[in-house]
Formats: structure tokens, sequence, C-alpha cells
């Protein structure tokens, strides 16, 4: 078994899950990222940069390609993590998608919003059951580990997009996702807990970067700046290495302070 503590990262190519893994190599942690993207022959960006950066920081790193709305995929992951480290401590569902186009609620297609649901949330479901059973198992095994699961939703799980509203519907699901699987596994000492991240400056927010810029400065944000991938990466990092241990289900919010109703 891998002497260091081993985390699960999906979507960890780029972004927040890319800021995940920086802040969990930091605190000790060795990394398993997976991404729907890979492409070894390619370290500028992508899973492979991340590869390169987090050995700098003395952490190991498995890159595995592995797409979350693929239940076959999940296996893989499973089969890979275990063959090359023997535990998982923590798993990060961070992999999600955004509509390809925003439209309104009123002109939503079915087919945008059984993709975001089958990516975000049934992928997100079914991953963290497979990997759930397999920290159940270890935990049996030996007593002394205390995995968790920490899943990215969003503060769209409760905020109203009229424009994006099967992204907001899929993230409400990963809250009850979250808050179930946090009141399952009590029993066997696996925390669960959930992260909200607000306005991130990320490849998924960079369509509308412009907008969001006028928001910020306009004071829609009350810390009136972006957020930045370490910013949860730092949140996530706290709840993996236990600093809330005697919290299970709880919500944290990344958001410079939205979560703030103002007059
Ligand atoms: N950026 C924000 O403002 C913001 C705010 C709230 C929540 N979030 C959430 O944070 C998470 C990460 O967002 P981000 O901004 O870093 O996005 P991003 O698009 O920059 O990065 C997402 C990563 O996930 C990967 N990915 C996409 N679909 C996948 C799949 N089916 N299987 C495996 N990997 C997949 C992508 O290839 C990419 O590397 C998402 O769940 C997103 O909904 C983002």
């Amino acid at each position: 078994m891998n002497n260091k503590p081993v985390a699960i990262i999906t979507g960890a190519g780029q972004g927040i899950g890319r800021g995940i893994a920086i802040e969990l190599a930091k605190n000790g942690f060795d990394i398993v990222g997976v991404d729907v993207i890979f492409k070894p022959e390619f370290d500028q960006a992508g899973l492979f940069e991340v590869k390169e950066h987090v050995k700098e920081l003395d952490a190991d790193f498995l890159p595995v390609q592995g797409d979350i709305s693929s239940l076959d995929d999940h296996e893989k992951i499973l089969k890979e993590t275990l063959d090359k480290f023997g535990r998982i401590d923590v798993l990060v569902n961070n992999a999600g998608v955004a509509p390809e186009k925003r439209m309104d609620i009123l002109e939503m297609t079915p087919e945008s919003f059984d993709r975001l649901l089958s990516i975000n949330t049934r992928g997100t479901l079914f991953l963290t059951q497979r990997i759930a059973n397999q920290m159940k198992e270890h935990v049996e095994e030996n007593p002394v580990l205390e995995p968790c699961i920490i899943f990215i939703s969003s503060i769209s799980a409760e905020v109203s997009s009229t424009s994006r509203a099967e992204y907001c519907i899929s993230k409400a699901a990963v809250s009850q996702i979250a808050r179930i699987f946090a009141d399952r596994l009590t029993e066997y000492g696996i925390n669960v807990y959930e992260v909200r991240p607000g306005i991130i400056k990320t490849g998924m927010t960079a369509p509308v970067r412009e907008k969001y810029d006028k928001l910020i400065e306009e004071g829609f944000v009350p810390q009136k700046r972006w957020g930045f991938p370490e910013d949860v990466g730092k949140a996530v990092a706290a709840l993996a290495q236990g600093d809330f241990g005697y919290s299970t289900g709880l919500v944290v919010e990344i958001s410079g302070g939205m979560n703030i109703r103002r007059l």
C-alpha cells in the first residue's frame, strides 16, 4: 500500500480540478488525475502539464483517461488506482460541464438537459457509489483509514440562472447526492462534503468573461474579484486532511460572499 494518502480527482486536466490537484499535492497527497481529454504527447496543458507541476511538489501523479458518464470507465479508474497505489483516501468529484449553448428555460432542449444530467449528475452519482463501496471495504479491513468524499457542486445548486436551467438542476441534484452519501456513509467513518464555487476564472467561464467582469466590477460579488482554482483547492485540502472531521455533510461556499443576502 502507498505510504502517502491518495486522492482521485475527476476533471483534473484544467481549471478547478488542476487547482485542487496542486493544493492536495502541497498537502502531502499523491494524486490520481482523471480526465476525458488525454494527450500524453503534450505537456504544455491538460493532465500531463498537471502531472509535471505536481511532480515538482514531490507528489506522485497517475493520469487516467476516463469519462465519468461511462460506467465502464468507473471500473477502469478504480482498477488503475488500486494497481498503482493500493488505496483511496479521497474522492473529489469535480468533473462537470456547462451547456454547449446557453438557452432560456423556455427554449432549452432535451438533448442538452440529458447531456448535463448524464455527466454532472448520473456520472458523479455512480462513480461515487463505486468508490464508496471500495472505501467501505478498505475501512472494514483497516479501521485506521478515514477516507472522505468531496463534491464540487456550485452556487447554481441554489441560485437561479434562467439561461442554463439544466446546469442548475444538475448541480441541485449533486447537492442532494452529497447529503445522502453523507448520511449513508457515517457508519463507516467516511465523511462527505460539498463545496460550492461561485464565479471562478477557468475555461468553463471563459465564454462569459466580459459579462462576469462587469458584474464583479458592479459589486455583484461582495469581495469584488474573480475566484481562482486555488481558492477552491485550498478549501478542498482543508476538508481532505480532516480539518472538518466532525462536520460530515458540511456545505462550504467559495464565492467571495455571494452567500450574503443584501438589500
Ligand atoms: N468555473 C466556475 O465558475 C465554476 C463555478 C461553480 C462550479 N464549477 C464546477 O467546478 C467543476 C470544474 O469546473 P471548471 O470551471 O474547472 O471547468 P473546466 O471546463 O475548466 O474544466 C473541467 C475539466 O473536466 C473535464 N471533463 C469534462 N467532462 C468530463 C467527463 N465526462 N469525464 C471526465 N472529465 C471531464 C474537462 O476535460 C476539463 O479538464 C465543474 O463541476 C463545474 O461545474 C465551476
